[in-house]
């Protein structure tokens, strides 16, 4: 299913080694995946999240605050694919495999994880491990230069990760889905109200997907109580706030204890255009 990331031919599995026709070979590291980006991408400043940012969204994450989104896209991907087989289904810039492992329990379903962030993919696989999870495999790579070949997969799924038009269409097959979730105009809503003196909503994320239909957009909105300042920081390192937050509001969140705050999703399904 891989192929190689230098000459694009079909990789295969020898041992602990993917090799290609052409001699180039990828490791599989002690854990089971297998790191698929060249080295001219291995850029530390270009590689995705680091292992503070895993950790505090693992942390925010298995409290089950967005249980209710992966249960959600679990269904609509199942519903997606309940007619294929033996589904193929990617998680395009997976982070540390949250939504992977809940949308293994479709029945049937092959499915693989990547991420350009070496620490989220080393992370998969501690998850997969933890949960006797056998339908997913992982690899470090790009979502703008995926590692697999043309037409090999049902659907992708990107949560909250960049979108390649590009890419998305060649390696999906004939009527391909993509399911892509987005923050809704007031998710987080009241975090940005502590954080600035004017909050705006956010704007629909525009992807230009020319290559492919929109099918349907729906809206997940919940409020939660978040009752702790651990819980508090570590959903503000998940947001691009993060960076560009003056220290006055950040002084403002280490001070809080509890939060009720808005999650909002917008879960667009799309079709893929041309063969
Ligand atoms: C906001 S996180 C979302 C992760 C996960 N989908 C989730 O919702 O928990 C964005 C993820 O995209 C990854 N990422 C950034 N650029 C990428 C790229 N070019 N290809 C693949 N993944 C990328 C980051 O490493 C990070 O894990
Ligand atoms: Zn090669």
């Amino acid at each position: 299913m891989y192929i190689c990331p230098i000459c694009r031919k079909k990789l295969k599995k020898l041992d602990k080694v993917w090799h290609c026709q052409n001699g180039h070979s990828f490791d599989i590291a002690r854990k089971g995946y297998v790191n698929l980006l060249t080295t001219k991408k291995r850029n530390p400043g270009k590689s995705g999240d680091n292992p503070e940012m895993v950790k505090a969204r693992t942390m925010f994450l298995d409290k089950g605050y967005y249980l209710s989104l992966a249960q959600e896209v679990r269904n609509t991907a199942r519903k997606i694919t309940s007619e294929i087989d033996d589904p193929v289904i990617i998680d395009s810039g997976c982070g540390e495999g949250y939504y992977t492992c809940v949308t293994s329990k479709i029945e049937k379903a092959s499915i693989y994880g990547i991420d350009i962030s070496k620490y989220a993919i080393d992370h998969c696989m501690s998850r997969v491990h933890l949960n006797g999870i056998k339908n997913c495999e992982f690899a470090v790579a790009s979502s703008f230069e995926l590692p697999f070949r043309d037409r090999f997969a049902d659907l992708i799924i990107s949560i909250f990760a960049p979108v390649s038009n590009d890419e998305y269409a060649r390696v999906l097959k004939k009527g391909g889905k993509l399911i892509v979730v987005s923050p809704s105009p007031k998710h987080l809503i009241e975090l940005k109200s502590i954080l600035y003196v004017e909050p705006y909503e956010n704007k629909p994320n525009i992807y230009g997907l020319n290559k492919f239909d929109l099918l349907r957009e729906s809206f997940l909105e919940y409020r939660c109580q978040l009752s702790s300042n651990e819980d508090i920081l570590h959903l503000f390192s998940m947001t691009p706030y993060y960076y560009k937050t003056p220290a006055d509001g950040v002084k403002k969140l280490e001070e809080l204890n509890s939060l009720q705050v808005t999650f909002g999703f917008s879960i667009r399904i799309y079709e893929k255009k041309f063969d």
